[in-house]
Order: C-alpha cells, then structure tokens, then sequence
C-alpha cells in the first residue's frame, strides 16, 4: 500500500474533483448543503473557480496512487465584520479509503491553512448530528460545540439536525 500524498488542489484537478464531489452528494447527501441537483451542471470552469477562490481559501486533495482519494475546502468569511473567522466546507474521503488516517490529514492541511489566514481567530464547520465518525474527528483535533441548529437539513424528506463546532487559533 502507498503512502497517501496530501496536496494543495490546482486548477488541473478540476476532473477529478468534481467527479469526487458529485459521488460525495449522491453517497451521503445529508453531510452537505449543496445538492446532486444543484451540482452536476456545473462545469469544469466552475470547478476551477472553487479550486482557486479569492479571499485567501484553498481546496486539500489527498491521493493514494495519484488518484484523489479525498478533499476538504477552507475559505474564511467575506464581510470585514466576520473575515476573522475561517470555515470548512466539502469534507469527504471515498467509502474503500476510509479508516486509514485520510480525513485527520486532510483536516490537518485545511487548518494549517487557515492558519496561514491573516487576522483568522477561529475556524468554523457544521456537522450533521448523527454522524459520529466526522463529530469524532473534528473533537480530536480541539473542535468543540458551540451551537446545535434543529433540522438544519431536509433531505429526501428527512430533516436533520447540525452540530456547530469551533476551534480557536492561538495566532489568531
Ligand atoms: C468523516 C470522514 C471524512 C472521515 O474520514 P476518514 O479518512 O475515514 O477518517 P480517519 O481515518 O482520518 O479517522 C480520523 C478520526 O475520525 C474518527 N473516525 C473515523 N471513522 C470513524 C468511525 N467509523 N467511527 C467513529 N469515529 C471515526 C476517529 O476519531 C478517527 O481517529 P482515530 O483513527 O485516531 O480513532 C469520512 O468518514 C467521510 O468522508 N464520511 C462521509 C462524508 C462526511 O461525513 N463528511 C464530513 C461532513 S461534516
């Protein structure tokens, strides 16, 4: 088995990112906000735009065998009252690479980054309340709840509940 390689994305990985995203909606549509529907019309330029975003955000990819395996996005707020706080969005390891350290990497990159953020004080992320595995992740690496959103999302007619998790940054 190779070692996973985790990488900042370029604007050459739009292919594959967007093939990982849509498979990301359609295996676990209650993880994300965003839609299959909403998504598969994008283009490749739309992908790019994701990829290379202004306002100091970064997509992470990790690769096992060069193919992406994995992504995580980190952006921060755009309104100067809120561009003190980053967030992450798009959080996804493939179902057969599970289990293997992917997701702790490729949170490790996305905060590294954040850091890398400018007036940054906190970073931000949503979780679906029954998804131990992800709520468990993002509390070893100093998450803690800050606020619980009853049905966040109604997904094929099922409304879930999110739990709003936080870390500070010492350099923030
Ligand atoms: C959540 C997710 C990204 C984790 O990725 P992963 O590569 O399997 O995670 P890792 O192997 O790096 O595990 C990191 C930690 O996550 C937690 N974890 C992972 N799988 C778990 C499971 N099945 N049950 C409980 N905790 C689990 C553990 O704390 C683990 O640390 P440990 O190995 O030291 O115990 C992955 O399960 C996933 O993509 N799920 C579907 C999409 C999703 O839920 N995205 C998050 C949206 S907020």
């Amino acid at each position: 088995m190779s070692e996973p390689v985790v990488r900042r994305l370029t604007a050459l990985d739009a292919a594959p990112l967007r093939q990982l995203r849509l498979d990301a909606l359609v295996e676990t549509p209650e993880s994300f906000g965003s839609s299959y529907e909403e998504e598969h019309t994008l283009t490749l330029a739309d992908i790019r735009e994701w990829i290379t975003p202004a306002n100091d955000g970064a997509m992470f990819g990790v690769f096992m065998q060069d193919a992406l395996a994995g992504m995580v996005g980190v952006g921060r707020q755009r309104k100067l009252k809120m561009r003190h706080k980053a967030h992450i969005w798009s959080m996804y390891v493939a179902p057969a690479q599970r289990g293997r350290g992917l997701g702790r990497l490729l949170m490790h990159a996305a905060i590294a980054h954040a850091r890398t953020m400018r007036g940054v004080r906190q970073v931000q992320l949503s979780v679906t309340a029954n998804n131990a595995a992800a709520a468990a992740l993002y509390a070893s690496l100093g998450f803690t709840v800050y606020g619980h959103e009853r049905e966040a999302l109604c997904v094929n007619g099922r409304l879930y509940d999110e739990t709003l998790m936080a870390l500070p940054l010492a350099n923030g």
